[in-house]
């Protein structure tokens, strides 16, 4: 906005007071409007010309003020824009536009109007000028260098002005002065009182500011003074103890314990919280509780492996030889821990990716799992985490808690004896969460690479190294391990035994075991073929071997008591027919020779935790009004599924034969015995659907028949998991012909190799298929379906 040159300029315009403000010419700024009159004068002006005169109260407090009130010299100014704001105050920005003097008063309501005369901006440059000029812009440089506020580049803008008059009115908006200091400055017309006055008004500024910065410093050193003091006095508290310990005499059990604490090679950080610890120790009256707590602490120290360790060794050729020297068949799972191998041998690494071991029990998790400790000739320690739900228990308890202790991986370290075992957490599937907090996370913490050279137990208060120990987990299941946990680990899959490995890892292996441990020579007791065999199907009906073993100890124990009270050296035989005597009644019935087959009951295959089983499903159909009744803890996803059976038969009504209003005219109970099966998941579909249609139909059930598919409500039968499971647990139920979902058969062929071959196998897409194989006799449809869908034959075909 050019300013104009001449002094006769003469105007009439609204004048708005400001009370605690003074607006510079050619400065752009924020105002905001409340008084009813200066609103009045806006409005006025904003259809006009948009221009107005600004000029500030001499006093801010009067809250109405009259012309005698206002001063003489204010700003004409231009309105750039304007807000409404939701309060009724106007928010506007204004640009000063140029210094004018009111000449006289028009009128005073209803806002103010003055005639003005524009004040000229003086131009001329003298020497004095110019030299006030360099004063005033060194000293802003200073006041901005000491001013964090105000950004430096407000420098550069400054020195390229070349008005004298707007050089200074902009540097007076930026120092925080009083209005009627800034009054001052805009009063003073002549260029040299002005740039004298603010001159003046910068030194004082910079004063400021410079006395600001000085206390500052001041309060540092002051801080960073003491902060020394405190440290010189520490170390000194620390050198007049060392000195002062030696020159107390402690009585032999503190000296014991004094000794024990130099010897036991403690990193610095645990030496010094036992220096600490000693030393209450020895300031308390020895009876004092409090001193048996501290004592129990300090074993602890004392106690942990810090740095003992066993030499051990990641040879890969050494693990393959011992895995096959503990374990029959496991060809899998030896492949895959050896591959893992390799890789901890090649990379030298330890603990990238912890092994996690998943399987039915007694599958030889363990047993699997302390080979390895054999084979890298470390020590080998087992906690099991099986029902932990508290964070304390992995991490101990605080030292504040009565009888606190350790949590379980620091006791079992300790225990061990070395901060390198192979540490085998079991059962990581089966950890809990609750209030106690979420013992999972620590237990992230504990496998983490990253995090476990620093554990932290609540109980110890210092940090142990853990990143020696070479962590192993076992689980019978995936699913509950948490998510984080899950993505550290290596799962290595290990599977149900089929009869001949069964049988091989008892001839091999739990035979000559067990006659070790009971003082028998190999060449005193034979197992007859017929004998383990029997004890395999018909004494034990399990995935892994855990059972097989123990009743081939029950014998051998028999065997060892005959033989010490007989005092004889004779070779005993087992053979099948003593197993009656040995271990009394058979327990399982294996196979289905006294079984019939039955209407309205088909047999499931189902997958646990322990294994794959089988289990029966029943059907019974009553005279009722269409209430279907589900019994035997069925899970919701199990109901859903009993549900899509009911309406995937229904629709098949015609074609079975059935009467198609059954389900209004008869209550359906469906069963599914045997409390122990979890049953909950879709894939028993197809055998409810089964037991349902043979109810309805009263055709039988083939009996040597088991199954397992999920039902849709249109008869699609639909892929099912834990395959291999399912297939060996038929085969210990003695069933040898299955139905399964067509979309397993990759499935299938991927796990062939290892299943019993006795087994016939019928994939299938469709319910009706399902119907087919498992009903002893095919349903008569009714003859309104047969119409239907056995068109008339063609008349004078003829045969080609
Ligand atoms: N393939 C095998 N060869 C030789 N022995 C085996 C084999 N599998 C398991 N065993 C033996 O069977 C017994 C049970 O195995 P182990 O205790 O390791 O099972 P697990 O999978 O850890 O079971 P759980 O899930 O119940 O802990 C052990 O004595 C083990 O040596
Ligand atoms: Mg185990």
């Amino acid at each position: 906005m050019m300013a104009e040159k001449t002094t006769d300029w003469k105007q009439e315009l609204p004048l708005i007071p400001l009370r605690n403000m003074v607006v510079f010419p050619q400065m752009v700024v924020p105002l905001f409007i409340g008084r009813s009159k200066s609103v009045k004068a806006l409005e006025d002006v904003l259809n006009k010309e948009r221009m107005v005169v600004f000029a500030t109260q001499k006093s801010e407090e009067v809250e109405e003020p009259s012309s005698k009130d206002i001063c003489s010299i204010g700003t004409l100014s231009e309105i750039v824009q304007m807000q409404e704001l939701p309060d009724g105050t106007t928010k506007i920005l204004a640009e000063g536009v140029s210094r004018v003097k009111i000449e006289s008063y028009v009128s005073e309501s209803p806002y103010f109007r003055v005639k003005l005369i524009k004040v000229a901006e003086p131009e001329e440059m003298t020497v004095e000028v110019e030299a006030l000029i360099r004063t005033v812009i060194k000293q802003f440089e200073k006041f901005v260098k000491l001013n964090k506020r105000i950004p430096s580049e407000t420098l550069m803008s400054i020195v390229n002005i070349e008005n004298p008059g707007h050089l200074a009115d902009l540097i007076a908006s930026y120092l925080t002065l009083k209005v009627d200091q800034k009054q001052s400055i805009l009063e003073a017309l002549a260029i040299q009182k002005r740039l004298k006055k603010l001159s003046e008004f910068l030194d004082k500024e910079i004063e400021v500011l410079e006395v600001e910065k000085k206390l500052q410093g001041k309060v540092r050193r002051q801080i960073d003074k003491v902060q020394k003091e405190y440290y010189l006095k520490e170390k000194l508290r620390a050198i007049q103890e060392e000195l002062g310990e030696e020159e107390e005499a402690l009585s032999p059990e503190f000296m014991e314990y004094r000794k024990k604490i130099d010897a036991a090679k403690l990193p610095p950080e645990a030496k010094k919280q036992a220096l600490k610890e000693f030393d209450r120790l020895i300031k308390m009256p020895s009876m004092a509780s409090e001193a048996n707590v501290i004592r129990t602490y300090l074993d602890w120290i004392l106690e942990l492996p810090w740095k003992k360790k066993t030499k051990s060794k990641v040879d890969m050729t050494e693990v393959e030889h011992i895995l096959n020297k503990d374990h029959y068949g496991l060809k899998k799972v030896k492949e895959r821990i050896l591959e893992y191998f390799a890789v901890v041998q090649r990379t030298g690494k330890i603990g990238g990716t912890i092994l996690c071991l998943i399987g039915p029990p007694g599958v030889g998790k363990t047993s699997v799992a302390s080979s390895i400790a054999r084979a890298m000739e470390r020590k080998f320690t087992r906690v099991s985490l099986g029902g932990v739900r508290d964070e304390a228990e992995i991490r101990g308890h605080r030292r504040t808690y009565v009888g606190s202790m350790p949590g379980r991986i620091i006791q079992s370290i300790s225990k061990v004896g070395v901060s390198n075992p192979v540490f085998l957490l079991d059962e990581v599937d089966k950890l809990g969460a609750d209030f106690r907090g979420d013992p999972s996370a620590a237990l992230l913490e504990v496998l983490d690479p990253e995090q476990n050279k620093e554990f932290s137990d609540h109980y110890m208060e210092i940090a142990f190294d853990l990143s020696d120990v070479f962590f192993i987990t076992t689980a019978n299941t995936m699913e509950p391990i948490p998510k984080p946990l899950r993505d550290r680990m290596e799962i290595v899959e290990m599977s149900g035994y089929t009869e001949e490995e069964k049988m091989g890892i008892a001839k091999g292996f739990l035979v000559p075991k067990e006659l070790e441990r009971h003082g028998l020579k190999p060449e005193m007791v034979e197992f007859e073929e017929d004998a383990l065999l029997s004890i395999i199907r018909e004494y034990t009906r399990e995935a892994g071997v855990r059972n097989l073993e123990r009743t081939i100890a029950t014998i051998l124990r028999k065997i060892a008591t005959t033989l010490v009270r007989e005092k004889q050296e004779k070779k005993i035989t087992v053979k099948k027919s003593d197993l009656n005597e040995y271990l009394g009644a058979i327990k399982y019935r294996f196979g289905l020779a006294e079984e019939k087959d039955q209407v309205g009951a088909a047999t499931g295959l189902v997958w646990t935790e322990a294994g794959g089983d089988t289990v029966p499903i029943e059907v019974t159909v009553m005279k009722g009004r269409g209430n279907l009744t589900l019994t035997g803890q069925l899970g919701e996803v199990m109901q859903e599924s009993a549900k899509a059976a009911m309406s995937c038969i229904r629709s098949r009504a015609e074609a079975l034969g059935i009467d198609e209003d059954f389900y209004r005219k008869t209550d359906i109970h469906i069963h599914v015995p045997e409390g122990a099966v979890p049953k909950d998941g879709p894939s028993a579909g197809i055998t409810i659907a089964t037991a349902l249609a043979s109810a309805l139909t009263e055709i039988p059930v083939r009996r040597d028949v088991a199954m397992t598919g999920e039902i849709t409500l249109r008869g699609k039968v639909l892929p099912i998991g834990g395959l291999k499971e399912k297939i060996l647990g038929a085969k210990r139920a003695g069933i040898l012909n299955l139905i399964l979902p067509d979309e397993n058969k990759s499935d299938y062929e991927e796990i062939k190799n290892e299943i019993p071959s006795d087994i016939k196998f019928n994939f299938v897409k469709e319910i009706d298929e399902v119907l087919n194989i498992a009903l002893v006799r095919k349903p008569e449809p009714k003859p309104a379906y047969r119409e239907k869908h056995e068109p008339p034959r063609p008349e004078g075909q003829m045969l080609a």
